[in-house]
This record gives structure tokens, sequence and C-alpha cells, in this order.
């Protein structure tokens, strides 16, 4: 099997022995805390959870500098947006060396881990701007992630860190929440070698399903695993638990039996782009599997990012061999109405942009909103359907 990024084996800092769960929980009722900010959590929930193997806990600011500049951490990992744990506050954890980190996702705000804290720095608004500008490629506020990375603080707590839970996911997805660990072993037990991975924070439409399809087909294939975003996400876009129903039906009535797995991850949306294209190539590499889709703006918001930029990182700034997960670049794909099917429109001969059906995320919601369904050249009708229901109920 492929194996992890940097690593040989996989390095999940999720305790697991139940003896020294109890121990550390025990312990850190004791320990001075914080809460911790939903992304600083959902790095933790990734590492925990051996997705950013092989980091041992948040970096510290020349880590994250040089991991924003130069895609390298100090000492020579490649990795493509800073894993930070930054916090406006620290005077309840003044002077301590261990501290406990605790989920502001959860009710009560239980433990989540434990942290050997290596230092606290202060990090100036400058290289917070500098660091979100290298990630985002803009410094918009109105750019969703630039106006949370921006807001964190400017407190810099880095050290290792054991995982003590990974936040609600296991409780509120337990049939689509997967470890990385859990994604490799079934991904043995299936026998899959060459194993795609598709990256998704939408219901799957028909070009998503299509794209799985032709990644399938043209790689020669033995499975997908569709990796659903189940994190936060921008307003607006839709709950995880109606994306996960719309993906399972459509997964139930239009792939072969045994084809895809249905799975997902505990990360907030960062609208990162070209990069978060790269970190999720890193984390695909860590789950098991050979490939990636990335299609037309991955991982992208507004206009901040060309249509393919998120491929053209790959070969720009992605030096040789640093991955070893391969990327199936997509065109953009989309209903012919003169084929009568979904293609990429890269390979349609004789075509204007009116031979095809083409509509935005933004429009789609509109007509969900208006209790109008998309077309079924644009979602198979049984996803539309769940969709409609959901905006009724929004609606109610
Ligand atoms: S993303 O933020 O997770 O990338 P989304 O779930 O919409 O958003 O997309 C999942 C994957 O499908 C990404 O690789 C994206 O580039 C690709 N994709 C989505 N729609 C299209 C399309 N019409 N044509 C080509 N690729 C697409």
């Amino acid at each position: 099997m492929i194996k992890p990024h940097g690593s040989d084996t996989l390095n999940s800092l999720l305790v697991t022995d139940n003896q020294l769960l109890q121990q550390l929980l025990t312990e850190a009722e004791s320990l001075p805390s914080i809460v911790l900010n939903s992304a600083a959590a959902a790095n933790a929930v990734m590492m925990g959870a051996g997705y950013f193997n092989p980091l041992t806990g948040y970096m510290n600011l020349a880590d994250s500098l040089n991991v924003a500049e130069n895609l390298h951490t100090e000492d020579g990992l490649f990795w493509p947006v800073p894993v930070v744990n930054l916090v406006k506050d620290t005077s309840a954890i003044e002077g301590a060396s261990r501290i406990a980190l605790r989920d502001p996702n959860t009710e009560g705000n239980p433990v989540m881990a434990i942290m050997d804290l290596a230092a606290i720095e202060t990090v100036s608004d400058a290289q917070i701007e500098t660091m979100a500008e290298q990630i985002f490629a803009t410094l918009d506020p109105q750019h969703p992630g630039v106006a949370t990375f921006t807001s964190l603080g400017n407190q810099l707590l880095s050290g290792n860190i054991q995982v003590l839970s990974l936040s609600y996911f296991q409780a509120d997805f337990p049939d689509t929440f997967r470890t990385a660990g859990e994604i490799r072993d079934e991904i043995a037990e299936r026998g899959w070698q060459k194993v795609v991975a598709f990256q998704t924070r939408n219901p799957m439409h028909r070009a998503h399903e299509e794209l799985c399809h032709m990644a399938m087909e043209r790689l020669g294939a033995d499975g997908v695993v569709v990796h659903m975003l189940l994190g936060k996400l921008k307003q607006g876009d839709i709950p995880a638990s109606v994306r996960d129903d719309c993906i399972r039906k459509m997964v139930e009535l239009y792939f072969p039996a045994n084809s895809v797995m249905v799975t997902g991850y505990g990360f907030d949306m960062l609208y990162a782009g070209p990069r978060e294209a790269v970190l999720h190539a890193v984390f695909r590499q860590n789950m098991g599997c050979t490939h990636l889709i990335v299609g037309r703006d991955h991982a992208g918001v507004g206009d901040y990012y060309g249509a393919f930029d998120a491929q053209t990182i790959f070969a720009d700034k992605v030096p040789a061999g640093a991955l070893e997960i391969e990327i199936f670049n997509a065109d953009h794909t989309a209903f012919s109405k003169k084929l009568g099917r979904v293609v990429m429109m890269n390979e349609a001969e004789d075509h204007t942009k009116d031979d095809f059906i083409l509509l935005s995320g933004t429009k789609v919601r509109q007509m969900l909103g208006d209790g109008i369904a998309p077309p079924p050249e644009f979602s198979r009708p049984e996803v539309a359907k769940i969709l409609m229901d959901y905006y009724q109920l929004e609606n109610a």
C-alpha cells in the first residue's frame, strides 16, 4: 500500500489504550486549560485521526512561516498549510508547560487533547497577514478563510499533543466519519490497489458523479473513496448530514456495488483553493489512496482562484518526489445537450457554451430555496428530492 506522507507507518496522535486514556483524562482535569478555536480543534482532530501524519503537534512560528512561504517545515518536511494553535489570551495557562485543550464544538467544552507546551510566541499582525496572503493568495477580509485566519489571535502555542477525543464526529457521523487508519484498513480488506480519492463539500451532483466514473475508468482503479468534509463550512452551504444522505443515495443507485466507500473527515473548510488541494493530497495519501481527483475550482470560493490553479500548483510548487499520491486532473465537467451525457468540456468537439447545461452553485441554491428542483441533467432526481426536502424544512 502507498506509504503515508513523511514516514513509513501511520502515526495517529489519538490515545487508544483505555487505561492510558483514563489516566490522561484524570490528569487533564488538574491542568490549566484553554478552549480552542474551531480551526485549532479541527487541526487536533486531523492529527488525532492520522490525517496529518507525520506531524506530532502544533507548529511553532518558524515552521508556520516557512510552511506558508516555502511549503516546508524548518527541518525539511513538505507541508502546504501551517497547522497552528493561535489564541487571543494566554492568561489561563501562564507559566504552564503541560495544558489541556478543550473542545469548542461540544457542549461543556470537554478536554480533547493534552499539549506539551514548547513555546508561546507572539505573532505580529504583519506576520499573520504575510501567512494569510501566502495561504489564501489574497488578504480580502471578505474571503472566508482570510476572515477566519486573521481573527484567531496573535499568541501561537506550539508543541506536541496527545489527542483524547475526535470531537463530535464519531458520535454524529458513526457510519461516515473515519480515521486515516480505518480507511487504510478497509482498503486493505477490500484488496484495492489503485484507489481514487474524491474530495467534496457538496451533495454530489452529476458532474461530481461523472468525475468519479471517469477517474475510475481512465485510471483502471479498483475503487473510489468519497471523502466528504464533515466540519464547518461557510454560511449557506449544505449541512453534512444532508450531503451525506445525498451522496449515499447517489452511490447506491448509480455506482456498481462495492466500488465506492462513502467516508468523511472532521476538518473545517479553509477555502484556500490551490494550497488546500495540496493539503487534500497529503491527507489522502495518509489514508492510503493512490490518486486524488482535482477538478475545476477545487476548494475555491468566489473568484479568488483561477479555475485550474489547484491543478497547476502541483507542477509549480510541489517538488518532485514530495508526494507519492498522483493527481487526476479533470476539466470542467457538464451535461452536453448534444451528446445527452456528462462530459469534460474540453473533450466535447463542436460544442459552444450553449450546448452545455451550466449552473453555478449559487444558482442551484437559489432554485432550491425557491422550491424549484434542479434539472435532472444537473442533479439525479433522487438527490434533488433530498435537497428539496431539506430546503422546504429550512424555509418552513
Ligand atoms: S470542493 O471545495 O470540495 O472542491 P466540490 O465538492 O464542489 O468542492 O468539488 C469536489 C471536486 O469536484 C473538486 O475536485 C472540484 O474541483 C470538482 N468539481 C466540482 N464540480 C466540477 C465541475 N463541474 N467540473 C469539474 N470539476 C468539478
